[in-house]
């Protein structure tokens, strides 16, 4: 799945598995709030997904894989969306209802840009591209933790940004993800899903019907 972008010379691919490297090294221009030590462990299930491909609308079954490239074909950008960890979470989605989320909701994982590439309109080329594959897929709400210096970044791009992430589950109610350190923001793709207030937050609504 090839596309030029808006902005001259970028083109936006999926990742292959031999592109495990490249991910690798632009992931390293995100900050994963986490110890060094730790980053190589935090990345190996995107290196397993990479192997993992099936005829879905998603380059890897539940996971995307995005890389911007150059006119020359120098990988500039990356972007990983896929499942949320609190998804695996029981007690914030029941393990029966976990198939039905899984393809309603996916969370960006990283989003990078080299920066000598910054400000050109590469990560805005990611996001629509990515928006677009999510919608056309059916999904209900892409969702993503950043830091508090981005909020206006992915405001700009239609995110509803909070210190929690908030959803609503048929027969669960309310579930709530609060991670210390991180804001929350989320933006519905579908009409049968909505952002609205319950108990005074901004909620995605009609992720999964009754
Ligand atoms: C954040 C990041 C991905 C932006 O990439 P980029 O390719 O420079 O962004 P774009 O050029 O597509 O910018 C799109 C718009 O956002 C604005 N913008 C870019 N970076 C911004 C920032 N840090 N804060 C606020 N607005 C920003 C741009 O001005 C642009 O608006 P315009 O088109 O009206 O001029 C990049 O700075 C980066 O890789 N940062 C380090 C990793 C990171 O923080 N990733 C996010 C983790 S969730």
């Amino acid at each position: 799945m090839n596309a030029p972008t808006a902005r001259s010379g970028i083109r936006i691919r999926t990742a292959a598995v031999d592109d495990a490297d490249t991910l690798v090294e632009l992931a390293s221009l995100v900050d994963l709030h986490l110890p060094s030590a730790e980053v190589p462990a935090a990345l190996a299930p995107m290196r397993h997904a990479l192997a993992d491909t099936d005829d879905s609308p998603l380059s890897h079954r539940y996971n995307h894989f995005l890389i911007a490239e150059d006119a020359a074909g120098i990988p500039v950008g990356l972007l990983t969306v896929g499942p949320p960890k609190w998804m695996s979470d029981p007690t914030i989605v029941p393990k029966f209802m976990r198939p039905q989320i899984v393809r309603r909701l996916a969370t960006i994982h990283m989003l990078a840009v080299r920066p000598e590439y910054r400000r050109r309109g590469v990560a805005r080329a990611l996001l629509q591209h990515t928006e677009q594959t999510f919608r056309q897929a059916g999904y209900a709400a892409l969702t993503l933790r950043h830091d508090r210096d981005l909020v206006r970044f992915y405001r700009q791009f239609g995110f509803t940004t909070s210190s929690r992430l908030s959803l609503t589950l048929p027969t669960q109610g309310l579930r709530t993800v609060r991670e210390r350190g991180w804001k929350h923001s989320f933006k519905v793709l579908s009409p049968d899903a909505a952002i609205t207030i319950v108990q005074g937050m901004p909620t995605i609504t009609g992720v999964v019907s009754a």
